[in-house]
């Protein structure tokens, strides 16, 4: 397809963590009840394949849920073999056992390049107060299957307060267990423009009373506070917008196949509270699904083309100047 390099699909909305910043659940205790659970089915993956002729990338990430939980992401790949494209999975790396590890690093062989991005929030200590019920025992086991099998692998770190002090150790790791890269998120579009205001901090309820907690992030390492504070204090324009998904030529597309401008407006098709803004305004639009109209016509028409009109709030506070 002429107009389009990279397709962005949230293969599922489970997971097994429960980040507590995550679009999916609320409070890192309780899904979001808003969020219709459920794997994208094979049907909805063959209409997407079978009409993305000439794609450059396909890259497994959204809002909702963690790829590896759907049962059918290595028969995916094998499908998706060809489009000759690049392939990446976003992961926290705990599901899923050595083995299946070991068939996907052969699987991802199979294409021009495949890699696995680990979000993996700090050490063993560490992790699991972001990325809650990761087992880091079963993630560093299904790490070191895919490296060791011939995997490329990324570790993608968040940075809090709670573990900034091990992002050279973190890095280190990487290098000793054969990760091709380390790098930081950034983080501040997941974040939002709540963290910002309340100076980056999240509540965690518990299950446990002692596991509740506060979470702060380490503002140094988001991306975008300042503009984002300047954003808040002159108010917004839509004047200016440049919509970053349209200029990499990107889509995202849900588990259901809907398909929508950017993973921003995906996180608002299902907000955790259903009077926010964002959601009532992106619900106000119609989506188009992949299984009713042709990926190549729903790429031409003007739904993805709403934010060249500056349509939506979410994208002053996501891709507006200030
Ligand atoms: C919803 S997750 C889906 C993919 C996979 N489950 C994962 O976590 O990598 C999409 C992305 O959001 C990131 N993310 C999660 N919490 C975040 C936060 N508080 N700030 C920024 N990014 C965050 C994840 O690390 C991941 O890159
Ligand atoms: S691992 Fe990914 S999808 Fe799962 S809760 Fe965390 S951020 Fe959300
Ligand atoms: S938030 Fe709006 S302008 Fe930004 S990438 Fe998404 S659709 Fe484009």
């Amino acid at each position: 397809m002429e107009n389009l390099n990279t397709i962005v699909v949230d293969f599922t909305s489970h997971c097994n963590a429960m980040c507590g910043n995550c679009s999916r659940n609320i409070d890192g205790i309780k899904v979001n009840p808003n969020m219709p659970l459920g794997h994208m089915t094979m049907d909805t993956w063959k209409n997407i394949i079978d009409n993305a002729k000439g794609i450059k990338e396909i890259i497994f990430n959204g809002s909702y849920g963690d790829p590896l939980m759907n049962p059918n992401l290595v028969p995916a790949l094998k499908y998706a073999r060809k489009l000759k494209c690049n392939i990446m999975i976003h992961t926290n790396g705990g599901k899923g056992s050595p083995n299946l590890w070991r068939m996907l690093a052969q699987e991802l062989k199979d294409f021009p390049q495949g890699v696995v991005t680990f979000s993996i929030d700090g050490l063993e200590d560490t992790n699991h107060l972001y990325r809650r019920h990761v087992v880091w025992e079963n993630l560093i086991n299904n790490v070191k299957a895919f490296i060791d099998n011939g995997g490329l692998a990324r570790w993608r770190m968040l940075v809090f307060k709670h573990n900034a002090h091990q992002v050279e150790q973190a890095e280190q790791l990487s290098k000793d267990m054969g990760f091709v890269k380390f790098d930081i998120n950034g983080g501040y579009t997941f974040t939002a423009i709540d963290s910002i205001a309340s100076e980056a901090i999240e509540k965690f309820k518990a299950t446990k009373k002692e596991e509740a907690r506060t979470i702060a992030y380490d503002t140094s390492k988001l991306d975008n506070v300042e503009r984002v504070k300047n954003l808040m204090e002159e108010g917004f324009d839509k004047g200016c917008i440049t919509c970053k998904w349209k200029k990499k030529q990107k889509i995202q597309i849900s588990h259901t196949g809907e398909v929508f401008p950017c993973c921003y407006l995906l996180s608002d098709r299902y907000p955790k509270d259903p009077n926010s803004p964002y959601g009532k305004e992106c619900n106000s639009v119609f989506w188009p699904n992949v299984n009713d109209t042709p990926l190549k016509d729903i790429v031409e028409t003007d739904v993805l083309n709403f934010p060249s009109d500056n349509r939506f709030k979410i994208c002053e506070v996501t891709c507006g100047e200030v």
